[in-house]
């Protein structure tokens, strides 16, 4: 399957990622089928993407007319199979569980077209585990959207153990072509690129709370108001460049004994899940969260993001 021949583009689970994947392709003029097994969610799904689009529209990134053109392009299919038979590439954004994962892939393999391509959006399980299930696991890869996938660039097209080099391109030339920045992980290891590099953060972040060195508050600060701010422009390859190497080098010389190298979570994340204290559903987590608070943050996430993406990379294309 070449790029060109890729005319219709079916998304399989209408949640928080589903939905806005649906979003990125349809506003860049693809046809989109979306399914979800719960009728609900899928019927609520056209909702959340104009809901979603108000931001775009408020900083000038996007028209009531885009809002419509897009909505349009979606169609809400009835079952996978219905997607199957008129998508040449299918991606799925189900629940983050691997059984359930070889599942749909399984029926979407007996109903797609044998030249059809399949991706995965799996934040961490392995790509070459989910293809066992498949007969040609040359046109399966993984292809990890962050969240919101309609605001954040980056896409990892991950190759799994089998993935063939021919649909492996395709993607990547597909992701590029609807505005995103994709990357190419070449080896298929748990967390990919993005989530070893966000999590190893987290680590030393809930690790550094355990010890009582700083608030939470105080660790949010200083990624956000500190080395976190450059991040959108400059990357650690560069900025340990710019700092020069001798000294990166003599730095994790002296500091890398004292990081956290723990294996297991973190006793504060338990503590806190022990106590039903588990995030903004609950209210409660690190901080305390009101619906209103919820509804602020990410606005106000979202709109940043958005200023800040059209600064550096000429606004979210494909919008
Ligand atoms: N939430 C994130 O920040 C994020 C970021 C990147 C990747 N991901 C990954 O994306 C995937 C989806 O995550 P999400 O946050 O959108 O989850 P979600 O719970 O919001 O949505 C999952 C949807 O899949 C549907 N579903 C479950 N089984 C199905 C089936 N057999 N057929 C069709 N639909 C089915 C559910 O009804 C639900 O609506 C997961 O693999 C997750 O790890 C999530």
């Amino acid at each position: 399957m070449e790029l060109k021949d890729i005319r219709c583009i079916g998304v399989i689970g209408a949640g928080l990622m589903g939905h806005g994947i649906a979003q990125v392709f349809a506003s860049a003029g693809y046809d989109v089928h979306l399914y979800d097994k719960d009728k609900a969610t899928l019927d609520a799904s056209k909702g959340r993407i104009e809901e979603d689009f108000k931001v775009f529209i408020a900083l000038g990134l996007a028209t009531k007319e885009d809002v419509t053109g897009c909505l349009g392009r979606i169609s809400l299919s009835p079952s996978i199979e219905a997607l199957c038979k008129s998508s040449q590439y299918v991606i799925e954004a189900i629940l983050e569980d691997l059984d359930l994962k070889r599942k749909v892939f399984a029926e979407v393999e007996r109903h797609a077209d044998a030249e059809a391509i399949f991706s995965s959006n799996t934040s961490a399980i392995s790509i070459t585990e989910i293809a066992t299930v498949l007969k040609n696991k040359e046109r399966f890869l993984g292809t990890h959207f962050w969240n919101p996938p309609q605001v954040l660039p980056c896409v990892e097209v991950i190759r799994g153990g089998q993935t063939g080099k021919a649909a492996f391109e395709t993607v990547f030339a597909l992701m590029e072509k609807v505005g995103k920045v994709p990357v190419r992980v070449l080896k298929d290891v748990p967390g990919f690129l993005g989530n070893r590099l966000q999590h190893a953060m987290w680590r030393e972040a809930f690790s550094l709370c355990d010890r009582k060195v700083a608030s939470a508050e105080d660790i949010d600060k200083v990624v956000k108001y500190g080395f976190g701010a450059r991040m959108p422009f400059i990357g650690p390859m560069e900025t340990a460049d710019l700092a020069g190497l001798v000294l990166t080098r003599d730095i994790h010389k002296y500091l890398f004994p004292y990081l956290d190298a723990a294996k297991e979570p973190a006793p504060v994340l338990e503590k806190l899940i022990s106590e039903g204290a588990t995030g903004v559903k609950a209210g409660r987590g690190f901080y305390e969260w009101t619906p209103e608070k919820i509804e602020r943050v990410i606005r106000q996430r979202d709109t940043v993001l958005l200023r800040i993406l059209k600064e550096i990379i000429g606004g979210v294309k494909g919008v």
